[in-house]
């Protein structure tokens, strides 16, 4: 559904791709995934068709990611297939590419690989429909065109691959970091966040459609803040203490407030960013999760330094202390962490270890560096780390993380947890899979349970662990 402003209510004309088929394929971030929903809801609008298979679609986009060289290798790949397919196909077949990389590798795309017919970034997805239009006459067509405005805010996504029960709700857009090995800040430009209206609006419409979890998404939600340029303060829902600035911890308590039954996720927190406000409204709202990610990317101060994040080994331990203290010790932390950065020597690499063991993260995204054109680390700095160490150290860090993520899931055995069913299990139909407030997969049979239904809270002990899923039994009475 789309709620045109008044000043863009069109008049209605004959659309070209209307009733044309299409096929989305996303890679990449959570916040793809969100604006693949957008497009989705963008294209439907204009009358085309959802189709589940690339084969039977007349357009074929795909949303690609550029954070790491093999994120974009990926794409590359996956487009040289769409292109062996439009070769074979004997009816119509347009292929787009949205997203990062349509903003790093427009002209390339465009002029060395010839087939693809259309290229849009991640703010002009409003000009789709046009552009389509447009490519349909034969035209080669390009907006990759950066706003500092567009939040998508008048646009209710359309869940097309969903459980029902979970769905993520984008609350900004942009990043303005230049942490100095990121390429975000290039593909998506200047971060801006989204009015509370539009997103109580959407939690509201979520909740009416039985959705019972959200997931609330920027790439630095810590920065998100709205303020009320228009004055239109009584559009808000009524929140009587609504100011003119809404910074990210008050609009927590304002959704967690006005939705006690839905569980409420954010991501992503930034360690120079977090405050207190946001610790207090996550202790005082038990709806919402308690789970931080919290991106540490190098445990070595040095390292910070050379990407640019803006705090220290010490300021980030400090962070971590602050949530123990207000959240206490089972709130889960997760962390993405970078190994082989430019210059990284056996003594940072170390510094990355100790603080894993320090943290003990509950889960962590790990990585090896991947260089990425454009950005300062690329400008400043030698990527000189060959891969066989970048490699060797990622083994290390990911065996030690394994090792954590056992100890602190060994930790929840014996306690009784509220689980929010998802669905089926992976493994059988017999059992039940649900998420804890700490964002980790709990699975359980089914047995006396199987009257209960994707959506339902209940309590589970939970028996049994692997470093990556809890395993639990239904408890009737506490
Ligand atoms: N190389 C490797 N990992 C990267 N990330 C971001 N940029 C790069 C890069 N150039 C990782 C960071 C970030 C996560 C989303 O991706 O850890 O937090
Ligand atoms: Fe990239 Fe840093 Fe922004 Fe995250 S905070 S998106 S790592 S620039």
């Amino acid at each position: 559904m789309i709620i045109p402003k008044p000043s863009k209510i069109q008049e209605s004309k004959e659309k070209l791709i209307q009733g044309q088929n299409f096929y989305i394929e996303t890679l990449g971030c959570q916040m793809n995934f969100s604006d693949t929903e957008i497009i989705h809801a963008l294209l439907k609008e204009e009358g085309m068709i959802p189709v589940k298979k690339a084969e039977q679609a007349e357009w074929i986009f795909l949303n690609t990611c550029s954070i790491r060289d093999k994120a974009e290798q990926t794409a590359r790949n996956k487009i040289l297939n769409y292109q062996t397919l439009k070769r074979r196909k004997k009816s119509k077949l347009s292929i787009g590419v949205l997203g990062c990389m349509a903003e790093r590798l427009k002209k390339q795309f465009l002029e060395e690989e010839k087939i693809i017919d259309l290229v849009v970034g991640p703010d002009a997805y409003k000009s789709l429909p046009e552009l389509m239009e447009r490519a349909d006459q034969g035209n080669k067509v390009v907006n990759t065109l950066l706003s500092r405005e567009e939040t998508y805010d008048d646009i209710l996504p359309i869940r097309y691959q969903t459980n029902g029960v979970s769905a993520f709700i984008s609350i900004m857009r942009g990043c303005d970091n230049m942490c100095s090995f990121c390429v975000v800040p290039f593909t998506r430009g200047r971060e801006r966040s989204r009015s509370p209206y539009s997103i109580l609006r959407e939690m509201s419409i979520l909740y009416e459609e039985g959705y019972r979890e959200v997931t609330l998404l920027g790439q630095n939600v810590d920065s998100y803040l709205w303020s009320d340029k228009e004055n239109n303060k009584s559009r808000v829902l009524n929140y009587t203490d609504l100011q003119d600035r809404i910074p990210f911890a008050q609009l927590l308590n304002m959704i967690a407030q006005k939705y006690p039954s839905m569980r409420i996720r954010f991501s992503t927190s930034h360690p120079k960013d977090i405050t207190q406000d946001v610790l207090y409204a996550m202790k005082y709202n038990p709806n919402i999760a308690r789970h931080i990610h919290l991106p540490v990317q190098s445990g070595s101060t040095t390292v910070l330094s050379r990407m640019k994040r803006g705090y220290t080994r010490e300021e980030y331990l400090d962070k971590i202390y602050d949530i123990r203290k207000i959240l206490g010790d089972s709130c889960a932390i997760s962390s993405d962490i970078m190994t082989g950065f430019c210059g990284e020597t056996q003594k940072e690499h170390q510094d990355t270890i100790d603080i894993m063991k320090e943290v003990k993260y509950d889960h962590a995204y790990m990585f090896t560096y991947s260089e990425r054109p454009g950005t300062l680390a690329q400008r400043k700095y030698k990527d000189d780390i060959t891969q066989e160490i970048k490699k060797q150290r990622l083994q290390e860090i990911i065996q030690l993380q394994q090792e954590h993520a056992k100890e602190r899931n060994l930790l929840e055995r014996n306690t009784i947890q509220n689980i929010l069913i998802e669905g089926d299990s992976k493994r059988s139909a017999q059992e039940w899979q649900g998420r804890n407030t700490g964002n980790k997969m709990v699975v359980f049979p089914k047995d006396k349970t199987h009257k209960l239904k994707p959506g339902d809270i209940i309590k589970v002990r939970i028996t049994d662990c692997t470093s990556a899923t809890l395993k639990g039994e239904w408890v009737e009475k506490e």
